[in-house]
């Protein structure tokens, strides 16, 4: 029934089979099985008169903090409790199986590929649980002056009370550069591998889409799964047209 629906999968199997390499970048797309919402799907009610570059850059955090540490509060409410699907077990269930034979770039947020259980997970994007300073904390290299540690009020963004630095959101916004260990890392595995699956991403936003430019001019093969066009299908070599908690099962299984 597998081979009907998609005649290419078993080829797709065979070259995972025989790949002492493979890469992954994952998206949105393979959280969507887990009800994750996507930042545009979360622009709802209240939101959705802003702009992204309102809720997401830099220069919106610094001109009214409060309200972007709202809209993450909101996201992460919405994310906490979610599950990871068939997709993200089948793929930590892989890297577990066959130790640094995967490497996994993500540019998700939600932490579901680590909640799968995915020994490694280069977090191209940042994670949405996580905070970090807006500024380098100057005086926070002197820790007896007690600079460097967060206070918050509840609801409100925490502030070094020494030196009044914030706290905001450990991800990548819009503008800013990706973390670039993680990004070297995933380049290196681009150009290494022999296979590199594109999963549930619309392939538009860069650097991470460059990766499977990078894998295919490298010679690699490039198989795309999602159940839309996305902008990537130009340079795939197969495309699986179906959603990721059903086809990785099925690539990911031996
Ligand atoms: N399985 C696989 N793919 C799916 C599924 C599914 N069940 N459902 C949807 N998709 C695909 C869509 O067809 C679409 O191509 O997932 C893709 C999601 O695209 P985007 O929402 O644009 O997400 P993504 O490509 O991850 O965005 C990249 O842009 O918004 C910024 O920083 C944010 O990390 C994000 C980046």
């Amino acid at each position: 029934m597998t081979a009907a629906f998609f005649p290419a999968q078993d080829e797709v199997r065979q070259w995972l089979q025989d790949a002492a390499h493979i890469a992954m970048l994952t998206g949105a797309g393979v959280s969507a099985e887990s009800g994750v919402p996507t930042f545009r799907d979360a622009q709802t009610g209240l939101w959705a008169n802003f702009r992204a570059e309102d809720l997401a850059t830099e220069a919106a955090f610094r001109r009214d903090p409060q309200r972007v540490w709202d809209w993450y509060a909101e996201r992460r409410a919405n994310m906490v409790h979610v599950q990871p699907n068939a997709g993200h077990h089948a793929v930590a269930a892989f890297q577990q199986r066959h130790p640094g034979r995967l490497t996994l770039a993500t540019q998700n947020v939600d932490g579901l590929h680590q909640k799968a259980g995915s020994p490694e997970v280069l977090a191209l994007h940042g994670n949405i649980f996580d905070d970090q300073w807006l500024d380098p904390c100057a005086l926070a290299r002197r820790p007896q002056d007690g600079c460097g540690v967060a206070q918050a009020e509840p609801g409100h963004p925490p502030r070094c009370a020494q030196c009044g630095n914030l706290l905001r959101p450990a991800v990548v916004w819009f503008g800013e550069m990706l973390p670039m260990d993680a990004l070297a890392a995933a380049e290196q595995a681009a150009e290494r591998c022999d296979v590199m699956l594109v999963v549930g991403t619309a392939g538009a936003v860069y650097p991470a889409a460059g990766l499977a430019h990078q894998a295919r001019a490298a010679g690699a093969r490039v198989v795309i799964v999602n159940p839309h066009p996305s902008e990537l299908d130009d340079i795939a070599h197969r495309v699986l047209a179906g959603t990721s908690a059903q086809v990785l099962p099925q690539l990911l299984d031996f």
